[in-house]
């Protein structure tokens, strides 16, 4: 890998702000962060990082590549995608659960058919349902998975629930916790050796500002 600035890749969107007032707090100057416009590749002045904004799945993707050194994103994707590099800090911030959801009063464990279960993500649902030994059918959906056990297309969903407002207000609830999610900082496996000096900075100057 070239010896470049830092590059760090921050997922857009719900994280987004936390993220970057992270970075303010360790003292960068996050203004072009703030002010990007339409612009993907942002500078902190007068340090040596560069920051790029991208989708959850695609800021593992960019760390992967070694392209980016560094990734702030969910723990939901990093569970439902997999990948290789260091997961170094759990950020603290961004935090919601996966949780198995029925219809108000159901017992999804009722009765001794298959069950079926929708949901955006199919790994997190597979591991989930393997580690208690028991079978399930998965149906991938893109968009509002709630809908499907309303419809009556599955018995249950696996979802991310933050306030539970979206269960409340579609007649569902949660059944059982899956896992905790959160924002964690990722570290490509090539940085961490190449660049270990100012990986390890960052990380500290980034650990310092976290809650004790
Ligand atoms: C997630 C999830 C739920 C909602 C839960 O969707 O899929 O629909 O948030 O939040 P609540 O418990 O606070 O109501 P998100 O808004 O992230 O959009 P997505 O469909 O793009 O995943």
């Amino acid at each position: 890998m070239e010896n470049r600035k830092v590059r760090i890749a921050l997922t857009k969107g719900r994280i987004e702000d936390k993220a970057v007032e992270l970075l303010e707090r360790i003292g960068y100057d996050v203004f072009e962060l703030r002010n990007k416009g339409r612009k993907l590749i942002l500078s902190i002045p007068g340090e040596d990082i560069e920051v790029v904004l991208a989708k959850a799945a695609d800021v593992i993707t960019y760390v992967e590549h070694g392209v980016c050194d560094l990734g702030v994103v969910g723990k939901d994707t990093i569970m439902e995608h997999g990948g290789r590099f260091f997961e170094v800090l759990d950020l603290g911030f961004g935090k919601c659960k996966f949780a198995l959801a029925v219809k108000k009063g159901n017992n999804f464990y009722d009765g001794y058919g298959v069950k079926t279960v929708a949901t955006k993500y199919p790994e997190v649902t597979r591991n989930f349902f393997e580690s208690k030994g028991i079978d399930v059918d998965i149906v991938k959906i893109e968009g509002s998975v709630e809908l499907a056990p309303l419809v009556g297309l599955s018995d249950g969903i696996v979802d991310i629930v933050e306030t539970g407002t979206t269960l409340k207000e579609n007649g569902l609830e949660v059944f059982e916790d899956v896992a905790p999610i959160s924002a964690r900082l990722i570290v490509n496996t090539v940085s961490m050796k190449l660049k270990q000096e100012r990986v390890t900075e960052i990380v500290k100057l980034i650990t310092a500002q976290l809650p004790q």
